[in-house]
């Protein structure tokens, strides 16, 4: 073997540490003290548009930051990476897997982009993240498009990847973002995920929003028992434990509840009112999200209060939650608490090959769910390096 080849494997014989993906959005481009971040192994910087990579010659790459301002940002050797797509940003992603020429585009696109050098002539990129949602349907569009007319994508979508990956090369890092509900994994079957496995260095499993306004019943939107079922998901078609990542959110949700909801009885898996506009796919102002570091929304703010006091964690699924009796409110979250408890129980149970967070900034300025998640990810290490000298 050439060492062109073998490079790259005793580069990832090296890089045994539990991967601490973190991304970095544009629209909370925080990123707090170096004692904070020390710990994160991969900064994935959401999002380019995937219609940038359709153009025959684009001649840059616009980003709402730069490498070389986040490489000083982090500690040294933290990979930056770019991530392509995101919710509701699917066309590109359709427009470049329907033809062999329309892949081979996109893929020496993204190669370019992850080439460009920096002024000191470093290479300063170092991967990509694809982040569409989704393939074969269920995206933002899905009332407008609906997913039979998304059905040749499930077959494209490992053939995308694989034009990226040949474009790239085997020592650039590529990962995906993966949906986190089965109803949402249509392209991701047992005949599929080995094709697309062979072109990834890891998955990020999104084991977030879970609830969604496509939903009629409350649910926790990251909590345990649904992200044990996400991940099983994939690790039973396929996806090898160690290329699997652990998503934790770092916002909270909220969703309006129907009278007579039944909620004051059993607030998991009450009735919510409708979400959605059936017909149109279109939110209808009764469920939301924001960030930690958001300002609250005015008429939230009341509820919101009580939730942060009231919350409690339900042991049966694993989320904390508070249903808000008097607004007819279900918020969910991701709390300190429930951060360790799935880390142990399912990344450490099944051997996944690490976390990752939606996003860094959102959990400013207080960073409490980030030291959670250092915490949590310095115990379990700790265990690790335990259970290594005792071998
Ligand atoms: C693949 O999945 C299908 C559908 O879920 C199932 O019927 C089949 O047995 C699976 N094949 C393997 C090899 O696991
Ligand atoms: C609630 O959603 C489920 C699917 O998630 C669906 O099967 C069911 O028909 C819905 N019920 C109502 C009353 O809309």
């Amino acid at each position: 073997m050439r060492l062109f080849y073998i490079l790259p494997l005793i580069m990832a014989q090296l890089s045994y540490a539990t991967k601490y993906v973190m991304y970095l959005t544009g629209q909370h481009n925080v990123v707090p003290s170096p004692a904070l971040v020390s710990h994160i192994t991969h900064v994935e910087l959401a999002f380019m548009p995937p219609s940038l990579f359709n153009q025959e010659d684009p001649s840059e790459f616009p980003l709402f930051t730069d490498v070389e301002t986040v490489r000083s940002q982090f500690a040294p050797g933290t990979k930056v990476m770019v991530a392509i797509g995101g919710w509701g940003d699917t066309e590109g992603f359709s427009r470049a897997a329907a033809s062999e020429g329309g892949r081979d585009l996109f893929a020496r696109n993204v190669g370019a982009m992850v080439e460009v050098t920096g002024a000191d002539g470093l290479m300063v990129r170092v991967g990509v993240d694809i982040d569409w949602e989704y393939p074969g349907g269920n995206g933002e569009d899905y009332k407008q498009i609906s997913n039979s007319e998304k059905a040749w994508e499930i077959e494209a979508y490992p053939l995308l990847l694989s034009s990226i990956r040949s474009a790239l090369g085997p020592s650039k890092l590529m990962s995906a973002a993966v949906p986190g509900l089965r109803r949402d994994m249509l392209a991701f079957t047992n005949t599929t995920i080995p094709l697309i496995d062979s072109s990834l260095d890891f998955f990020n499993v999104m084991t977030y929003d879970l609830m969604n306004r496509r939903d009629n019943v409350t649910k926790h939107h990251t909590g345990l028992t649904l992200s044990s079922d996400a991940t099983d998901a994939y690790l039973s078609n396929g996806i090898p434990a160690e290329k699997a990542n652990l998503g934790f959110a770092f916002y909270v949700k909220w969703f309006r509840t129907a009278p007579n909801s039944g909620c004051d009885v059993h607030p998991i898996g009450c009735k919510t009112a409708l979400l959605e506009d059936p017909l149109t796919g279109g939110d209808l102002g009764r469920a939301g999200q924001f960030a930690w570091c958001d300002a609250i929304p005015d008429e939230l703010q009341e509820s919101f209060g009580k939730a942060m006091k009231w919350g409690r964690y339900d042991a049966g699924g694993g989320g904390t939650f508070f249903w808000d009796r008097e607004e007819g409110l279900f918020w969910s979250w991701e709390a300190e608490f429930g951060i360790g408890k799935k880390m142990e129980e399912i990344l450490e149970q099944r051997g996944l090959g690490g976390v990752f967070a939606w996003g860094l900034g959102e959990d400013g300025n207080e960073w409490r769910h980030l030291r959670a998640l250092n915490m949590a990810y310095e115990e379990y290490e700790m265990r690790k390096g335990t259970t290594k000298d005792e071998l």
